[in-house]
C-alpha cells in the first residue's frame, strides 16, 4: 500500500457506506477515498489498477443501494473543492462532477440561464446525474440533452474530453459508466430570471406534493415501463405500506421504498422482489430496477 502514502487524498478505512447513501443503508468499503485534485485522482487510479484493487465512484449516493456486506476495494468520492467548481461563460456552464445539482441550477438561474429547471428538487451530484441521465420520466429528455462535452478520466488514468457526438443518453442510462466523470460543459438559454425562478418553484412543488420525502429513500425504485407508470401499477396491486423489516412501500408514492428506521439492504431487495412478482402476476410486465445496486 505504498501508494497510500503518495496521495494527498483523505482516506478512510472500513467506512460504512450507509453514511454516504440517501437510503441510509449499506455495509462498509475497504477504502473511502477523496482525492485532493486531478493529479491525485490520476495517481490513485494508476495505483489501484497496478495493485488490482477494484474501485467505484460514489456521488451523493441518492440512486445507489449498497448491500449489507458492503463492497470490496475502494470507493472514490469527488468531494474536495477542486471537483466542485462551477463557472459560467455566456451560455455555457462548466460544472465539476462533485458539485451539487441544486447549486448548479441556482447559479444558472441567478445568471438568467434556463434549461436546468426540470431537475429542481433532485438530490445528487453532477457526475451522478450524468451517469443516470437524471430527469423526469421516460418520455422526456434528461440532463444529457443539455450536454456539449464531458471531461473524464478513463480507467488507465488518462484524461479525455468526450464531445456531444461521442455521448449516448437514454432513459436513466448513458454510455459514461465505464469512466470517472470530472466535469461537464452544458449549453443553456437566456431567459427572464423571474420566469426561471417560477419554473424551479413549480418543479419543486410538484415533487413535494407527489413524492415521499419524509423518510430516507433512493427516489423511484423501478423504471417506468413504456407508456406506463411503475408507481401506478404497484399501487393497483395494493402494495402501498407493504413492509419487510424496516423497508416499506411508501403510502404516498408506491414506486418509493422508504427506510422506516433501520432497514437492511436485504429487506429492500426482498420487497423489490415481492413487488416485481405481484406486478408480473397482475399485469404481465417486468419491472426493472431504477436504482444502482452495489453488491
Ligand atoms: P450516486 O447515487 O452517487 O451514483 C449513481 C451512479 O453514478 C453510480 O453508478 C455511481 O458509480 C455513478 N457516479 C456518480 N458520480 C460519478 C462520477 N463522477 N463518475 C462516474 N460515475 C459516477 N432521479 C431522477 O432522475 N429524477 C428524479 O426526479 C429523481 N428524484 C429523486 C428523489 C429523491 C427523494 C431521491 C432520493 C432520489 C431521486 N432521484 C431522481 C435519483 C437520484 O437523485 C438521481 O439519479 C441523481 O442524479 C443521482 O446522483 P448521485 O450523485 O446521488 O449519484
Ligand atoms: N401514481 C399512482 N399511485 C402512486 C404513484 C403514482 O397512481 O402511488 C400515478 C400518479 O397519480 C400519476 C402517475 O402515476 O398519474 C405518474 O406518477 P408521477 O407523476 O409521480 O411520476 P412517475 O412516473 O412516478 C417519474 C420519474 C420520477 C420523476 C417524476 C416527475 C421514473 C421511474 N420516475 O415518476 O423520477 O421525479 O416522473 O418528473 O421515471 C426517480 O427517478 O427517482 C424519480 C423520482
Amino acid at each position: 500500500m505504498n501508494w497510500l502514502r503518495l496521495l494527498k487524498a483523505k482516506v478512510k478505512f472500513k467506512e460504512p457506506l450507509k453514511k454516504h447513501t440517501s437510503f441510509k443503508v449499506g455495509g462498509a468499503c475497504d477504502y473511502f477515498i477523496e482525492p485532493r485534485d486531478v493529479d491525485d485522482l490520476k495517481l490513485l487510479i494508476k495505483s489501484l489498477k497496478k495493485d488490482k484493487i477494484p474501485f467505484r465512484v460514489l456521488g451523493l449516493g441518492s440512486n445507489t443501494l449498497v448491500c449489507d456486506k458492503g463492497v470490496r476495494g475502494a470507493v472514490i468520492h469527488l468531494g474536495s473543492p477542486c471537483f466542485k467548481r462551477i463557472s459560467v461563460q455566456n451560455n455555457f456552464v462548466d460544472a465539476g462532477a462533485g458539485s451539487y445539482l441544486n447549486k448548479l441550477i441556482r447559479l444558472a438561474a441567478k445568471q438568467g440561464l434556463a434549461g436546468l429547471e426540470f431537475l429542481s428538487g433532485i438530490p445528487g451530484t453532477v457526475g451522478g446525474a450524468l451517469i443516470m441521465n437524471a430527469g423526469r420520466t421516460r418520455e422526456f429528455p434528461g440532463f444529457g440533452g443539455l450536454v456539449e462535452s464531458v471531461t473524464i478520466v478513463d480507467y488507465r488514468g488518462s484524461i479525455r474530453i468526450l464531445k456531444k457526438k461521442d455521448l449516448k443518453f437514454g432513459y436513466r442510462k448513458s454510455n459514461l459508466s465505464k469512466y470517472i466523470i470530472l466535469s461537464v460543459r452544458i449549453k443553456l438559454i437566456k431567459k427572464n430570471k423571474t420566469k426561471i425562478q417560477g419554473d424551479i418553484s413549480r418543479y419543486i412543488r410538484y415533487r413535494k406534493n407527489s413524492q415521499d420525502l419524509s423518510h430516507p429513500s433512493a427516489g423511484c425504485i423501478f423504471k417506468n415501463p413504456p407508456a406506463s407508470s411503475a408507481g401506478r401499477l404497484i399501487d393497483l396491486c395494493g402494495l402501498k405500506e407493504r413492509r419487510i423489516g424496516d423497508a416499506v412501500v411508501s403510502g404516498k408514492h408506491a414506486n418509493f421504498i422508504v427506510n422506516d428506521g433501520d432497514a437492511k439492504a436485504l429487506d429492500i431487495l426482498r420487497l423489490m422482489n415481492l413487488i416485481r412478482k405481484e406486478v408480473k402476476k397482475k399485469f404481465n410486465l417486468n419491472l426493472e430496477p431504477e436504482v444502482e445496486i452495489w453488491q
